[in-house]
């Protein structure tokens, strides 16, 4: 009997796989949910604490929820000193998604839950895998940065305890609320490639803390989490307001993709890269003129990426695209953006892990083999 040609989603494309109470991506009109909350509402209302509450939990805290929460987030900030050893060790070698990807393994040899794959054991892993990623982090970025190692405070927010860490003293203010958005940004976005990778690995029934580092290794590509750092290396490269015109004409006829621009779902402008536009205006007055220059480099690149592929192709830009002059308006290295992306994603990878384990399936799907079959196998030795 001759066997129906398979049906080949290449990608996954418009493949449903689970149902999910989490995140509502609307690809279509440029929106985005968390729990049914819409993300203006957060950035605007929230904290990443808070944020983190809503999805882990699903649903916004009372007050002393709030309190206790984020006690128990500061609680979970130290370190263990092998950990601290492996990254000064390791430093210097500008492989930061990899270091984090090993110190989080390693972690999960630490850590005496792993193994226990209760309801209440995995929120508070979850719990720990936030407080502890952020830590790790900021001491991979500040001994990049040769600030040494500062230990982390149980008194600030979890954004400004992040900035402490990194330059080794109390941040502004106005930064820290800044970062605390992108915090909240990052925090989630469905069945991304890194969540999915996530899911793959959880729906084996293998522990949370590596799960979460099969989603750190599919966050760390150009195409995904990777996409922020190289799109401010391009801002960097055109160098001159002036010069932006000419190098985006020239890319776009070698066909070369341009970082933090088009995306699977969104076919729109994405409404994360519409909040963090707004505090890329704020810094355009900075008195920095290198930051200035990069908003004034992106501000023009953004208007003719839209002219030439927006309404015409639905490449828009996506969060990834403003998001590099804002990291280095609060002093955070490039080499940090995508690491930082996965301290700001923990929290909906947790929630996803979670909720896929309420009603796990293996995650497997079919390839369509189109290589031969029937071969006559010759031995080594007569081939
Ligand atoms: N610049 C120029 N052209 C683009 C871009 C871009 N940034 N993005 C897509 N295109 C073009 C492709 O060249 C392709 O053209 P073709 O049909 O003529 O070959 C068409 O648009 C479709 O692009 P695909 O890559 O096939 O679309 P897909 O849905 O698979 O990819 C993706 C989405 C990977 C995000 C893509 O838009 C891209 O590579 N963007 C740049 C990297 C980036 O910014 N990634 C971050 C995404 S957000 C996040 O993960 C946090």
């Amino acid at each position: 009997m001759e066997e129906k040609p398979n049906e080949v989603h290449y990608g996954l494309e418009g493949v449903y796989f689970t149902d999910s109470k989490i995140s509502k991506v609307d690809g279509i009109n440029g929106r985005l949910y968390y729990r049914g909350y819409a993300i203006e509402d957060i950035a605007k209302y929230s904290s990443f604490e808070e944020t983190c509450y809503l999805l882990l939990y699903g649903r916004l805290p009372k007050k002393e929820e709030l309190d206790s929460f984020s006690k128990a987030m500061a609680a979970e900030r130290d370190l263990p000193d092998f950990i601290m050893d492996m990254i000064s060790k390791l430093s210097g070698r500008e492989k930061q998604m990899h270091i984090l990807s090993a110190a989080l393994s390693a972690l999960s040899a630490f850590d005496p839950e792993t193994e226990d794959q209760s309801p209440g054991a995995n929120m508070r892993k979850s719990i720990r895998l936030i407080s502890k990623l952020s830590s790790i982090v900021a001491a991979i970025g500040s001994a990049a940065l040769g600030n040494g190692y500062t230990k982390p405070s149980k008194d600030l927010s979890h954004a400004e305890n992040f900035l402490y860490m990194l330059a080794g003293k109390k941040p502004d203010a106005g930064k820290a609320r800044m970062l605390d958005k992108m915090l909240m940004l990052h925090a989630e976005h469905s069945s991304n490639a890194s969540t999915f990778a996530c899911l793959v690995s959880a729906s084996t029934l293998s522990d949370i803390y590596l799960s979460v580092v099969a989603g750190i290794s599919a966050l760390k590509g150009p195409l995904h989490g990777g996409a922020d750092e190289n799109a401010l290396a391009m801002l960097h490269e055109i160098g001159n307001p002036g010069n932006t015109e000419e190098y985006i004409e020239q890319a776009l006829a070698g066909k070369k993709k341009i970082m933090g621009f088009g995306h699977r779902v969104y076919k729109t402008y994405d409404p994360r890269a519409r909040i963090i536009k707004e505090s890329l205006m704020e810094i355009m007055n900075s008195s920095d003129e290198d930051v200035k220059n990069v908003t004034s480099i992106a501000l023009r690149a953004e208007k003719l990426m839209i002219d030439k592929l927006g309404k015409t192709h639905g490449i828009w830009p996506n969060v990834d695209f403003f998001s590099g002059p804002v990291y280095e308006y609060l002093g955070i290295p490039s080499g940090l953006f995508t690491p930082l992306f996965a301290a700001s994603r923990i929290p909906g990878w947790c929630a996803h892990i979670m909720e896929y384990w309420q009603n796990n399936k293996l995650l497997r799907p079919l390839e369509n083999y189109t290589g031969e079959i029937g071969l006559k196998f010759v031995k080594i030795e007569d081939r």
